[in-house]
């Protein structure tokens, strides 16, 4: 079984789970992470640990990135093979009901490139699925982003995070805001990055995210043709130790780096 059939096959297998667990969600354990916006419930850790032991029993040397239980550390270079997995993106969501905006995340990196990668929205039993050069599908049916080049007729996904990253959201896409025809904040970057590929939308900013967050929607939007790179316009690279992503259908992605490298005005409200 190569790489991107065990990503199937899990994806498959945990989802089921998730969907069952989701329709339970009022009976869940939950416990505070980093305070009383950042929750961890006992289906993020089981989820994890069945996504974990089925990797670990196919490539028992690989290396395995993971958002739970202390397998979080980034590596300072990239391993020469590699998963990256977030059991549930979008928690809150998760937790509160918001069908279908949750999923399950896993990618695989060889050499620091992404090279398979899958998402699945367990309530929709939606499968996202991508190989480097060689696409990416929803239901095994081809996904392509959208052409939309104007960026004031764009539906644009920002996430605002936690609460101590709302200054740097604030600041450093204030003009994106002020500029984007749509806005949208899902609460899951894998559910945002999986809008992009479908042409549901047409770019993501984030100040703030973690390999995991992204990795797999990186290759899904890429092999549907869009674009992905640092706020600043360079590389988006897995393990370079920075943490905003600029990720979009590639026509909107110019004028996007321009409005985040001008200085901007405050926005006020019209008179
Ligand atoms: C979070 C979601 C959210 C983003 C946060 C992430 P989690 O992941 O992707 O949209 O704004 O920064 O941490 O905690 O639900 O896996
Ligand atoms: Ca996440
Ligand atoms: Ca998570």
């Amino acid at each position: 079984m190569n790489e991107l059939d065990l990503i199937e096959l899990i994806l498959h297998e945990t989802s089921g789970y998730v969907k069952a667990k989701y329709a339970g969600r009022t009976r869940l354990r939950v416990q505070e992470k980093n305070g009383a916006n950042d929750l961890l419930t006992e289906v993020d850790v089981a989820v994890q640990s069945q996504i974990v032991n089925r990797i670990r029993h196919s490539f028992p040397t690989d290396a395995v990135i993971a958002e739970e239980d202390g397998l979080d550390r980034r590596p300072g270079a990239a391993p020469p093979r590699c998963w990256v997995v977030d059991p549930i993106d979008g928690t809150q969501n998760f937790l509160r009901g918001l069908f279908p905006a949750f999923a399950i995340s896993i990618a695989f990196v060889r050499d620091g490139e992404i090279a398979a990668a899958g998402i699945a929205m367990p309530v929709t039993q939606d499968l996202y699925l991508a190989e480097r050069n060689c696409g990416a599908t929803r239901n095994t049916q081809p996904l392509q982003v959208s052409r939309h080049a104007d960026l004031g007729r764009a539906r644009v996904e920002v996430d605002f995070s936690l609460p101590d990253d709302r200054g740097a959201t604030l600041e450093t896409l204030g003009g994106v805001l002020h500029a984007a025809g749509q806005l949208r904040c899902e609460g899951s970057a894998a559910v945002a990055l999986c809008a992009i590929a479908s042409a549901e939308a047409e770019a993501y900013l984030h100040v703030g995210l973690r390999p995991w967050d992204y990795a797999a929607g990186q290759l899904i939007v890429e092999e549907a043709g869009g674009t992905s790179s640092r706020l600043d316009g360079s590389p988006l690279r897995l393990f370079d130790a920075q943490e905003g992503i600029l990720v979009s259908n590639g026509a909107v992605h110019g004028a996007l780096l321009a409005h985040l490298s001008a200085p901007h005005e405050p926005v006020h409200a019209p008179e």
